[in-house]
């Protein structure tokens, strides 16, 4: 067998411990010149580079970024793939939104060039924002699903994605049933979940559109296989809630609606939880499950500022990512995000959150909140090659302010606060250089 190896030299980020419960800079590794040793999608070695420059193959030349940070690929914990088209929609808050432009949308999805066409689009986005590996909604389309394995399957990526499951509330040509949903979801389940580097998420959509029977359905879906993924939206606003209050006037909470239908548990993935109490947060914690904090959507409609040192509060932590929520969130950029939630810390309590702790949340902290952060998240030995090139003088004014900066968190900061995809300078997926941003010089090349 030939293996497939590369190396990158250049200065290098990754983390070492969670810096929500350690002071953040003893978090972070930063390797001024590193070199970053690849074999068959792996990372044999890495480390300084005088130390490692004689272990590089022969024949195997190295990729160097003098003036570049790399960084483990950016992890996206919550988004939609057939809302690319609907982004940047003008007017309404989140019931009324899905209504006027998402489910129109959606529907285009039954067919399969629709589906090829925007999956495509879709993931050409994510690697132009360093984003190497996301938890991906379809629609209710088996045809949406197929598609975008399809072409992730292409790209090598590692994907989490699943077919929306919704039997009410919904148009007629959106709606499946319990049973076509469970036997659909199933079917995909056994061609894609661990085919290559793609995983499945059984996605009811929310409460608000599925019967309790499809909710049951779900669960039994997710307990069918030990390491299926879940993800459904979760308190995100204050309409939404109300409905499912109504809906469901037995349960004790929003999150308890989906607990007793065997929803919540590792892999378990919740987005916004934004208006949750105590008691949801300790769920959440003894259930090991995540929360997608999506800050660019939350304020696109209005829906709240998430509470993200109570989720993460160290006496009960509760595993958390970041989600750009495209299509109601405004931007592919976790860098972006990161800048987002960061300004959305300041709205919703006392503590600010840390450049260190942004990017621990969009790759490590990510991972873990996964539970693949012995696949992805870091750079590290055995760990799978996903990385991104950052370049902090993408811009005048970025070249400007990075000159200016007199530590690694101080970058950091910068980067997230001005940063977007013009600075992924490249982005590496399973040892192979997947996008390279075009020469300023020569864009058309
Ligand atoms: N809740 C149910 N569906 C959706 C969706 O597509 N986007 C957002 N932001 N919230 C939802
Ligand atoms: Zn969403």
């Amino acid at each position: 067998s030939t293996s497939r190896a590369a190396a990158l030299r250049g200065r290098f980020i990754t983390f070492t411990g969670n810096p929500f419960t350690m002071p953040p800079q003893e978090a972070l590794h930063v390797e001024e010149d590193g070199l970053i040793l690849i074999a068959n999608g792996l990372i044999t070695h890495c480390g300084a580079y005088d130390a490692l420059r004689g272990l590089v193959p022969e024949g195997v030349t190295v990729t160097h970024y003098p003036d570049g940070l790399i960084s483990a690929g950016f992890i996206d914990t919550h988004v939609h793939y057939p809302q690319l088209p609907v982004i940047a929609s003008w007017g309404e808050q989140l019931l009324e939104w899905l209504e006027q432009y998402v489910f129109p949308t959606e529907a285009q999805f039954s067919s399969p060039e629709v589906a090829q066409a925007v999956a495509r689009a879709f993931l050409q986005e994510l690697l132009r924002n360093g984003t190497t590996t996301a938890a991906v909604y379809c629609t209710v389309h088996p045809e949406s699903v197929t598609a975008f394995f399809q072409e992730s399957e292409k790209l090598g990526t590692r994907m989490i994605a699943g077919k929306v499951l919704m039997d009410r509330n919904a148009p007629e040509n959106l709606r499946d049933t319990a049973q076509q949903g469970y036997d659909e979801s199933l079917k995909l389940i056994e061609t894609w979940h661990g085919t290559g580097r793609q995983l499945y998420a059984v996605t009811p959509r929310f409460a608000i559109t599925s019967t309790p029977e499809q909710l049951e359905a779900a669960g039994a879906l997710f307990r069918s296989r030990e390491d299926l993924f879940m993800q459904t939206h979760l308190a995100e606003n204050e309409a939404e809630i109300a409905f499912v209050n109504s809906l469901f006037p037995d349960r004790a909470s929003y999150l308890d609606v989906y607990d007793k239908a065997g929803l919540a548990g590792p892999r378990a993935i919740f987005g916004h939880a934004i208006h949750m109490e105590e008691q949801d947060f300790q769920r959440c914690h003894d259930t090991r499950c995540a929360l997608a904090h999506c800050p660019t959507s939350n304020l696109f409609l209005g829906s709240g500022a998430f509470r993200l040192f109570d989720a993460v509060d160290p006496h009960r932590p509760v595993h958390v990512g970041l989600g750009t929520d495209i299509g109601a969130g405004t931007s592919f950029s976790l860098l972006g995000t990161m800048g987002e939630a960061y300004k959305v810390s300041l709205m919703a309590g006392k503590q600010r959150l840390h450049a260190i702790q942004a990017f621990w949340l969009a790759t490590a902290g990510a991972a873990q909140a996964l539970h693949l952060e012995t696949k992805i998240g870091t750079i590290a030995p055995g760990m799978e090659a996903d990385l991104c090139v950052l370049d902090p003088a993408a811009t005048p004014l970025l070249a400007l302010r990075t000159q200016h900066c007199a530590s690694m968190a101080d970058l950091l900061f910068v980067l997230m606060t001005l940063g977007d995809d013009r600075c992924i300078k490249a982005t590496w997926v399973d040892g192979r250089l997947a996008y390279a941003r075009p020469d300023p010089a020569h864009p058309a090349g």
